[in-house]
Formats: C-alpha cells, sequence, structure tokens
C-alpha cells in the first residue's frame, strides 16, 4: 500500500477532512479568542467538572491531565447523564459543559442538574439546544465556530476550556505553554500533511506499520488520555476497532491479552514522553520485549515539546493524521459517523 498516491487520499476523502486537520494550527489560533459571554462569577471553584461526550469530551481529557500536574483543585471529567454527588452548590464547585453540536442528551441533562442544583455552569458549544439553554438562562457562553465535526475541533474545546480555568482563577498553563503548543501544532501540520512522502512523515509510517492489524495505543501517566483520543479517532475516522490502555494500569489486566496467536495481529503504539518517571519507562520497556516474545511488534510515539499542552495536543494531532492515513489506506471516508448517526436518530424515535 502507498500513501503518497494524492489520488489515493483524495477519493477516500471527498469531504476534504485533510484540510480541517491542516487547519488545526488556525483552529488553535482561533480558539485563543474565545472567551465566555456573559463572563464567569466563579473565583477559584473547589471543584471542577468537565462534562462532554465523544469529541467532546476528548478536549475535557487533555485539559485533566493538564491540571493534573499544576492544580490544588480536583478536576473530573464526567461522561454520562446528569452530574456526581460531589458536584453540589456547596462543593463551589464549576462545571464546564461541552457539546460541539449542543444537542448531546447527556451534556444536556448535566447543565440541566447543575442548574437545578444551582451549580455555576458554562456552556462550550456551537449552539443547538445548550446554546438555546445558555440564552434563555443567561448563563456563560463560549460560542464555538460551526461547521467541524466534534472530534476535529479539538484545539476549540481544549484551548476554550482552558481559558475558562484561567478565568475562574485556575491557571493550568502560562501563554508560554500555550504559545509553544500552537507552534508545535503548526510544525506538524506540515509534517504530517499528505503531501510529506512516508519516509519523512510520521503519521504515514505508523498507518503503514499498523497496516491490516488492530492497533493498540498505550500511553504512560501523562499520556494515557491522548492513548484513548487515539482510540477513538481511530474508530470515527478509520471505521476500525482499536484498543487504548494506560500504563501502570494495563500492565495488571490487558498485558495478559497479548499472546500467539493474537499478539501477531495487533500493532502496539507507546505514547512515551521523555519526562516519564523512570519507573513507568522501565514499563514500557518490559511491556515491549513481552509483546515482542508473544509474536507482535511495536512502535514508539515521543511527545514533543516541553510543557504539557504541547506533548498532549502534538500527540493528538499525530494520532489524528495516523487515523486518517487508516482510513484512506483503506479507502474509508473519515469524515460521516453513519452508525453515530443512526443510534442517535433511532434513540430520539424510541
Ligand atoms: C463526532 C464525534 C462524536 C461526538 C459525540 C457527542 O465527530 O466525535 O464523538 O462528539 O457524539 O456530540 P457533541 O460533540 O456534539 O456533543
Amino acid at each position: 500500500m502507498t500513501l503518497d498516491d494524492p489520488r489515493l487520499i483524495e477519493r477516500a476523502d471527498p469531504h476534504r477532512a485533510r484540510e480541517v486537520l491542516t487547519a488545526f494550527p488556525a483552529q488553535c489560533r482561533c480558539a485563543l479568542t474565545l472567551v465566555a459571554t456573559p463572563p464567569l462569577a466563579i473565583s477559584r471553584p473547589g471543584l471542577v467538572v468537565l462534562a462532554g461526550m465523544g469529541g467532546s469530551a476528548a478536549g475535557a481529557d487533555l485539559l485533566a491531565a493538564c491540571c493534573a500536574e499544576r492544580l490544588d483543585v480536583p478536576v473530573v471529567v464526567h461522561r454520562g447523564y446528569g452530574l456526581p454527588p460531589t458536584a453540589g452548590a456547596g462543593a463551589h464547585a464549576l462545571v464546564v459543559a461541552a457539546s460541539y453540536s449542543g444537542d448531546t442528551e447527556e451534556t444536556l441533562s448535566a447543565v440541566e442538574t447543575a442548574v437545578e442544583r444551582r451549580v455555576p455552569v458554562v456552556a462550550l458549544t456551537t449552539g443547538g439546544r445548550l446554546g438555546e439553554l445558555a440564552r434563555t438562562r443567561g448563563l456563560p457562553w463560549v460560542e464555538l465556530p460551526d461547521g467541524l465535526m466534534p472530534r476535529m475541533a479539538l484545539g476549540y474545546l481544549f484551548l476554550a476550556s482552558q481559558r475558562v480555568l484561567r478565568d475562574a482563577g485556575l491557571a493550568v498553563g502560562g501563554d508560554a505553554e500555550v504559545a509553544e503548543a500552537v507552534d508545535l501544532v503548526s510544525a506538524l501540520a506540515d509534517e504530517l500533511a499528505p503531501a510529506r512522502p512516508a519516509v519523512r512523515n510520521e503519521a504515514k509510517q505508523l498507518a503503514l506499520a499498523v497496516g491490516a492489524r488492530m492497533p493498540a495505543i498505550y500511553g504512560g501517566s501523562a499520556t494515557g488520555g491522548v492513548a484513548y483520543r487515539w482510540k477513538t479517532d481511530i474508530e470515527e475516522n478509520a471505521k476500525r476497532f482499536a484498543l487504548a490502555g494506560a500504563i501502570p494500569e494495563m500492565n495488571h489486566n490487558e498485558v495478559e491479552a497479548w499472546r500467539a496467536p493474537a499478539a501477531k495481529g495487533t500493532h502496539a503504539i507507546l505514547l512515551r514522553d521523555r519526562a516519564e518517571p523512570p519507573e513507568i519507562a522501565r514499563r514500557f520497556t518490559v511491556l515491549r520485549e513481552l509483546i515482542e516474545e508473544a509474536g507482535g511488534d511495536a512502535s514508539e510515539c515521543w511527545a514533543r515539546g516541553a510543557g504539557r499542552p504541547a506533548k498532549l495536543l502534538g500527540l493528538a494531532c499525530l494520532g489524528a493524521w495516523t487515523s486518517y492515513y487508516l482510513a484512506g489506506g483503506g479507502g474509508v471516508d473519515p469524515w460521516p459517523v453513519e452508525r453515530l448517526d443512526e443510534l442517535k436518530r433511532r434513540l430520539r424515535a424510541a
């Protein structure tokens, strides 16, 4: 298979998802201008709940991983209906509810619960029912530019929610860290683009290394959340199963499944960080040995940059492009998500 034939890539991508991926740096720069209106009225919450589903929760995973090394305030990602009982008015909590379309029932339910409990809530959305709710209730609303698939709006979702926390007195990363992240994704937009041949394109190399096998993506303590993002991007863009896990947890369960003959049909992608603790590095090394002894093999991707926003956003870009080439290589249109849409349609009709 060649991924360097532009006709192959273009034929599989009639909705031009490649242009959205290439414009990701511009999306990130635009995200830096987005603020909540009316402004938030809460300062230094004692608990932050980031509510969202699917692609709209991906920014929350990245943000929570950035907060984990910085904040003394718990930041939890909530995927589901309602809100956890800990998010009550007495907890001095803040709910950041992200739904790109604004029509996701779980996220709407989280917002309704926040309103009922009088917990401050800010909405990140292009509009839809969530936009309507924000408008009628006078809730702070970060209005996101529309026209994208939710999972491709990661720059808006991650950077705008980071700004929300900053405006609430919880600084997750300084301007320099954010600028580093935007510079890195700008470099990657060139390095990973379809015009760059596979010999010099890490995303194409990864897609070729995976080939027809099942990808299994493993992160470390900081990069585990990005591993999950790779999995969902592969599922939605390439319409293929993928596994994701984090070290050390997967050492205590999933490692057991790395056996012949299944190992031969699986390719591991290890998301490494040069700042990972030595215990995690040792576990990656031993995991790789076990995978190879079972007849499998692994690729390693190293996070670039110094700050966590750059590392995580950079790895997320690499994953998005890898899933794009897995789609293109298989002649699959990365844009539509017909099963998701059908499921939502049937739920609405039920
Ligand atoms: C579609 C996608 C999905 C959606 C999810 C929730 O591109 O990524 O995972 O993100 O179905 O919808 P939104 O994001 O509109 O709340």
